[in-house]
């Protein structure tokens, strides 16, 4: 008798059925504890995914566009960029680095409790807000024309105040309920929130007694009554954000040009930027001219300049 035959007689299998019984439990009892733990694992992923879209949920509602147009959410590319133009601007990566990081709490701070919203992109205005300080102005007047909601300045004296100087700030806007821009339509804000005056106050008091003491001058930055009002002083600080078209921009840097301290900083904003190419042509066309001015270099949308 061959094996085969042996393994197949009825005599054998009789013999062996307890043999294959226990194996045959024994697959099954396998069988069942990985489909047990499959189950398990499949319920497990879910739950994390649960729990993922939960704190994407959440993040979204503290950083996303909701109610302010635009994400405050980071990418790695545009932020190490940054850190990289601020740095060079500064002469100081360290420096940059961490004022890039204060600069991006602040933002969302100020968002979180103040009355509308800074304008612009979230590099660009950790940008300025970074860099400011670190380019040492020679004194603490502050003149920024086109504030909207007046955040921005709110901001910059907290800036100013962590690098232990005491910000004057001084502010030039129509304050005509609605962002004023030439060429563009007029529509209400993402956040809501009317351009007034009131809404101002409300951020600047968030910045304490340097907020509170700000001085605020309604009106066109090219207007004659507005410029007499504000051109008692010699600024080491000057926000350029009002009027974003070429001639708006060229008038307002003719301004500037009369008020800025010895070594003040210029700040152009939205330089570069394509929505807004009459910035960057008036600012190439009056460094060609007799300027005090000399370029320093640029951080995101902004541009910085230093006077003579
Ligand atoms: C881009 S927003 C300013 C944003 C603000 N600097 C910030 O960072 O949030 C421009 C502001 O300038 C104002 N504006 C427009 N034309 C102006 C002018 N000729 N003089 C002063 N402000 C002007 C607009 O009404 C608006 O409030």
């Amino acid at each position: 008798m061959n094996t085969r035959s042996l393994l197949t007689s009825s005599v054998s299998r009789r013999l062996l059925r307890p043999v294959a019984d226990l194996i045959d439990q024994r697959i099954e009892r396998r069988l069942r504890s990985v489909a047990a733990a499959d189950a398990a694992s499949g319920k497990a992923l879910r739950e994390t995914a649960e729990a993922v879209k939960r704190q994407q949920l959440t993040l979204d509602l503290l950083l996303g566009p909701g109610g302010r147009g635009l994400s405050r959410i980071v990418s790695p590319g545009p932020l190490s960029r940054l850190q990289s133009e601020v740095a060079e601007l500064a002469g100081d990566r360290e420096a940059a680095v961490r004022n890039v990081a204060s600069a991006y709490r602040l933002l969302i701070g100020l968002e979180s409790l103040g009355v509308g919203r800074i304008a612009g992109g979230t590099m660009n205005i950790c940008g300025k807000l970074g860099t400011i300080p670190l380019l040492d102005p020679p004194n603490d007047e502050i003149l920024e024309i086109g504030t909207l909601y007046g955040m921005f300045s709110t901001g910059l004296i907290r800036m100013m105040e962590r690098d232990g100087r005491s910000p004057n700030v001084t502010i030039v806007d129509p304050f005509a309920g609605v962002q004023l821009q030439p060429g563009t339509p007029q529509r209400s804000d993402p956040t809501g929130t009317p351009v007034d005056e009131r809404a101002v106050r409300t951020n600047l008091a968030l910045a304490g007694p340097a907020g509170a003491a700000a001085r605020i001058q309604r009106g066109f930055s090219e207007d004659p009554e507005t410029r007499a009002a504000v051109s008692d002083r010699r600024y080491g600080v000057i926000v350029v954000d009002g009027d974003h078209s070429a001639e708006g921009v060229a008038k307002d840097l003719e301004w500037a040009e009369q008020i800025a301290a010895p070594g003040g900083i210029v700040v152009l904003d939205d330089f570069g930027d394509p929505k807004w190419p009459g910035i960057k042509e008036a600012l190439d066309k009056h460094l060609t001219g007799d300027t005090r001015f000399t370029y320093l270099g640029k951080a995101a949308l902004s541009a910085f300049l230093r006077a003579s």
